[in-house]
C-alpha cells in the first residue's frame, strides 16, 4: 500500500494540490458546498492512480482543491461505501491520501437515519461518538503499523474543540444542531423495525452506512475530525413507512445550505 500511496500522492501534487489544510467528505445530497470553493484544480477520480472508482451514480467522483474561507481544502465530491463492494482499505484510501498531501483536519458530512425520535428529518446531529457495526475494522490488514498505530486509540475519535465551535456555530445562526452517537452498518438494505428497536437500545442516534471507515483512519494517522450528518428519515419502529431514496436526498438537500453555513464557518475558524 505504500508505494500506492506514493505514487498516488505524487500524481496529484504534479497536479498542484499543494499542502492542502483541511480534508472534506461530502455525503448524499451535500454537494452543493462545491459552489462555494475556488476552485484551483480538480481531477476525476477514475483518472488518479490507484485510486477505487466511483460508482454511485448520484455521486460525482471527483477530488477538488480550492480555496474556502481562507484556508486551502481537498474536497472529496463523492465517496466510496462498504455496500458498493468496495474493501475497507479502498474506502479510506482517500484519507490516507489527503493526510499525506498535508491536511491536519478532516470534515465529513453525510446522510443519516434518526434513531432518536428527538430528532426531525432535515434536522442536522454532530457526531460526538460512534458505534462500528460494519463487522469490520479499515486497520485490520498486514504491515498497518507501518502506517500507524495498530491499536489506535478511539477514547475521543471527534475532536472536541471542533465541535463546540461548531455548536457555536449553529447557535449563532439558528441552526439546530443536535448531538449524538452515530452507528455504522454496512447497508445497503435499510434496516427492519427490529433493528431500529436494537440500535436505540445499544445507545445510537442516528444510523448511516458511512463515515466510521474514514474517521477510524483518520484517527489511525491523527488527525482531528470532526463530522455532522443530515437527517433524512425518521427510524421509528412502531409507524415504519417504507423508505424511498427519492425522500431521502430531497430531505439531505433542504438541510444543505445549513450544513454549508456550519462547514465554512468553522473551516474559517480552524
Ligand atoms: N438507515 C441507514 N442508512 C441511512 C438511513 C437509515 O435509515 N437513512 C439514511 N441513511
Amino acid at each position: 500500500m505504500i508505494k500506492h500511496i506514493e505514487e498516488t500522492v505524487e500524481y496529484l501534487r504534479d497536479k498542484g494540490f499543494e499542502s492542502p489544510e483541511v480534508g472534506i467528505i461530502l455525503g448524499t445530497g451535500l454537494g452543493q458546498l462545491i459552489d462555494d470553493v475556488d476552485i484551483i484544480k480538480q481531477v476525476s477520480y477514475n483518472h488518479i492512480p490507484n485510486f477505487p472508482t466511483a460508482t454511485v451514480e448520484f455521486h460525482k467522483g471527483k477530488l477538488i482543491y480550492g480555496k474556502l474561507s481562507g484556508k486551502k481544502v481537498i474536497v472529496m465530491q463523492g465517496r466510496f461505501h462498504l455496500y458498493e463492494g468496495y474493501s475497507l482499505q479502498d474506502v479510506t484510501y482517500p484519507v490516507r491520501i489527503m493526510e499525506k498531501l498535508g491536511i491536519k483536519t478532516l470534515l465529513v458530512s453525510n446522510a443519516a437515519g434518526a434513531i432518536n425520535l428527538n430528532f426531525k428529518k432535515s434536522e442536522l446531529m454532530l457526531i460526538d461518538d460512534h458505534i462500528n457495526l460494519q463487522g469490520k475494522s479499515p486497520l485490520a490488514f498486514r504491515g498497518v503499523e507501518l502506517l500507524g498505530e495498530r491499536f489506535t486509540d478511539m477514547s475521543a475519535p471527534y475532536d472536541a474543540e471542533i465541535n463546540s465551535q461548531f455548536e457555536s456555530i449553529a447557535k449563532q445562526n439558528n441552526i439546530t444542531l443536535h448531538k449524538g452517537v452515530y452507528v455504522s452498518v454496512l447497508g445497503p438494505q435499510l434496516e427492519t423495525r427490529a433493528e431500529y428497536r436494537m440500535l436505540k437500545l445499544i445507545g445510537a442516534d442516528a444510523v448511516g452506512m458511512s463515515t466510521v471507515p474514514e474517521v477510524i483512519v483518520a484517527n489511525h494517522l491523527k488527525l482531528k475530525v470532526a463530522a455532522v450528518s443530515v437527517l433524512t428519515d425518521e427510524c421509528d419502529p412502531d409507524n415504519l413507512e417504507p423508505i424511498n431514496i427519492e425522500d431521502i436526498i430531497a430531505n439531505a438537500a433542504k438541510a444543505e445550505p445549513n450544513m454549508i453555513t456550519l462547514f465554512k464557518e468553522l473551516i474559517r475558524t480552524l
